[in-house]
């Protein structure tokens, strides 16, 4: 598109439905006009922010280029870095209209005679603004006979946005007023300021919140993150962890400003199901609200490389404790309702099963593993304390030296150290030992407390991957939890964690965590906090079994002891045939190819 042909699109198109990707020559354009408006001397973004709510608010075209225009003018050649740091990635038109649906459209049923308040409490351009206006225009021209411009002369005062961006907000109250017939009152709710100030999201009373706020920052990382831990606190009643997303801030702030039977839907970072550092929101949440869908995508939906979830809430709740609809993907297809989680759980399987993680069978339990073990994990200062400390050893070990493993040597009952090459600290290793007097005295200490009987558990894995260490021969690094109980007991820990179930349990408490969601990233305390079966005898056999396992001398008798160890496991938490069965094929779809031959037999049952 080329400038001068932006007259003649508004013309001719000023309500077309289509969000066009932006190329950039239609950004070259532009800026080419904003510096001959600015002149040599000129603020570049006041000239912007008139031509835009001016002249360019009836082309929807603009819109996708605002992001990238707004990085140009401020950020120069750093227009990528800063799109990303003000999360300037706008919501897909099919997740805002699937929102909405489930939003907008309950809040009328319960409220047929008001028109509603509505936020996007990080606007951008109105995306969702302008499709609610649009529904609520819809309805009111139907039900009166009035124009749409008078309607949206009424209806545009209720549509209340803010943003930091001022390119955005000025196209928004543009296209607002433009639609209004040139009513520049119906604009009058989209304001341009940081959403945390005072007079904005602190202060804002709504009947709907709609939105997808930035994310991907942690809290730690913000210029004001004091500020809005302390905001956040006066809610809560503890700071939120440092690690808290900003779009779980927004979330809490947001849940807030809602009236009573008000509703919420917003997208967010899945962290903000499981993460420990969102617990406190979460918390609040379900003691004022009640979470009535949840939707995930299995894929990237935006342009940045993160998975999102959308919660949709009311505030109130009922004594009746009603199921949580759950819908993955677009188009949205619904799965089948859950539960709500238990106070105190993590949030993930409101989504695990967009992720095809499917909610694991009742199951028979004596406790937890914590009832019989102690697990510990280890931080940065334990791996770059090994640094100048590790050496290549191509034969026997000289006193003195212990062999260090990390996760890429660990499959399930097996450690690969010697065998297979691992990295360590940025280099290549076959034979890596650490000379134990290298270490700090710190760290010796530390080594000589991993140097015991444990069962070696890394995270970040697709299925969890134990392995024995019964002597103590092995150091771990980080990331590996280390997991100690009494010598009777270690091999019955292991048997447990290598079940295929164990694995779907892990993952379905924990999705969200871990950089991918499908990776399992399990703390201390969540090993800790994992069950174990009530069927002794068949968790003996399933010990015998992992041990028999680990000793094999082929991969082919490790993975047929394994399939018997995990059968053994299933059978201890008295899972019937075909739960087992359903186990083991959604674990065998995602097992490593070394250990993916566990076919036939999967239940001592059968
Ligand atoms: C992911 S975009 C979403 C925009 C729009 N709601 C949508 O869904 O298309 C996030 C928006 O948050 C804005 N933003 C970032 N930090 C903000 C803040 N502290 N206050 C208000 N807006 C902010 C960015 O400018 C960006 O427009």
């Amino acid at each position: 598109m080329r400038h001068s042909d932006i007259p003649q699109k508004l013309a001719t198109n000023p309500n077309a439905q289509v969000w066009w990707a932006p190329v950039s020559t239609e950004l070259a354009t532009l800026l080419d006009r904003i510096n001959k408006v600015a002149g040599p001397t000129g603020d570049r973004m006041v000239a912007a922010t008139s031509i835009l709510q001016a002249e360019l608010a009836g082309i929807l075209e603009i819109e996708a280029l605002i992001p990238e225009l707004s990085s140009a003018i401020r950020g120069g050649e750093q227009a990528v870095n800063a799109r990303r740091a003000a999360g300037a990635f706008y919501t897909p038109s099919s997740l805002v209209e699937f929102m909405l649906t489930r939003t907008l459209d309950p809040w009328q049923h319960d409220n047929p005679s008001r028109l509603p308040v509505i936020l996007d409490p990080s606007c951008g351009t109105g995306r969702f603004l302008l499709a609610a206006g649009e529904r609520l225009v819809t309805a009111h021209v139907s039900s009166t006979g009035v124009s749409s411009t008078d309607a949206w002369q009424l209806i545009g005062p209720h549509l209340l946005g803010f943003d930091s961006d001022p390119l955005a907000t000025a196209w928004l109250r543009g296209r607002i007023t433009m639609l209004a017939g040139g009513e520049p009152t119906a604009a009058a709710g989209i304001r341009t300021c940081n959403a945390f100030d005072e007079s904005a999201l602190p202060s804002a009373e709504v009947d709907i919140v709609l939105g997808n706020p930035p994310f991907g920052t942690p809290l730690r990382k913000l210029g004001d993150a004091e500020l809005l831990r302390k905001k956040c606190a006066a809610i809560t009643g503890s700071p939120l962890g440092p690690y808290a997303d900003l779009a779980a801030v927004f979330l809490l702030l947001a849940s807030h400003a809602l009236r009573d039977r008000g509703r919420l839907s917003l997208v967010q970072p899945l962290s903000v199901l499981a993460s420990r550092d969102t617990q406190l929101i979460r918390a609040d949440l379900a003691s004022r609200c009640t979470t009535v869908f949840a939707w995930a995508s299995s894929v990237p939906v935006f342009d940045a490389d993160v998975y999102t979830c959308v919660l949709g809430v009311h505030v109130g709740v009922s004594a009746s404790r009603s199921t949580i609809s759950r819908w993955a993907d677009l188009p949205a297809r619904a799965l089948a309702p859950t539960p709500p989680p238990p106070s105190g759980a993590s949030w993930s399987t409101l989504v695990s099963a967009a992720f095809d993680v499917p909610d694991p069978p009742a199951i028979e339990t004596n406790g937890t593993i914590a009832d019989f073990a102690d697990a510990t994990a280890d931080f940065r200062d334990q791996f770059y304390g090994l640094k100048g400390t590790i050496v290549e050893c191509p034969g026997d070990l000289p006193p003195g030296h212990v062999p260090v493993v990390t996760s890429g040597v660990l499959d399930v009952a097996e450690c690969a150290w010697g065998v297979r090459a691992m990295r360590l600290l940025g280099e290549k290793w076959t034979r890596p030992v650490i000379r134990l007097g290298a270490l700090s005295q710190a760290m010796q200490e530390w080594a000589t407390n991993r140097m015991t009987a444990k069962v070696m558990l890394p995270t970040q894995t697709r299925i969890l991957e134990p392995v024995l260490d019964e002597d103590g021969r092995w150091l771990p690094s980080v990331p590996i939890v280390s997991v100690s109980a009494p010598p009777q007991d270690l091999a019955h820990i292991a048997a447990v964690l290598a079940s295929p179930l164990m694995s779907l349990i892990a993952l379905h408490r924990h999705l969200g965590t871990a950089r991918h969601p499908q990776a399992i990233k399990l703390a201390a305390r969540d090993v800790l906090a994992l069950p174990m079966p009530s069927h002794t005898a068949f968790l003996h056999h399933a010990a015998a079994e992992f041990r028999l396992a680990q000793n094999a001398s082929t991969n082919a008798k490790r993975v047929h002891h394994l399939q018997l160890s995990g059968a053994c496991v299933h059978d201890a938490f008295g899972l019937s045939a075909a739960d087992a069965d359903a186990v083991f094929a959604w674990w065998t779809s995602r097992v490593p190819t070394r250990t993916a031959a566990t076919q036939g037999k999967r239940s001592v049952h059968t």
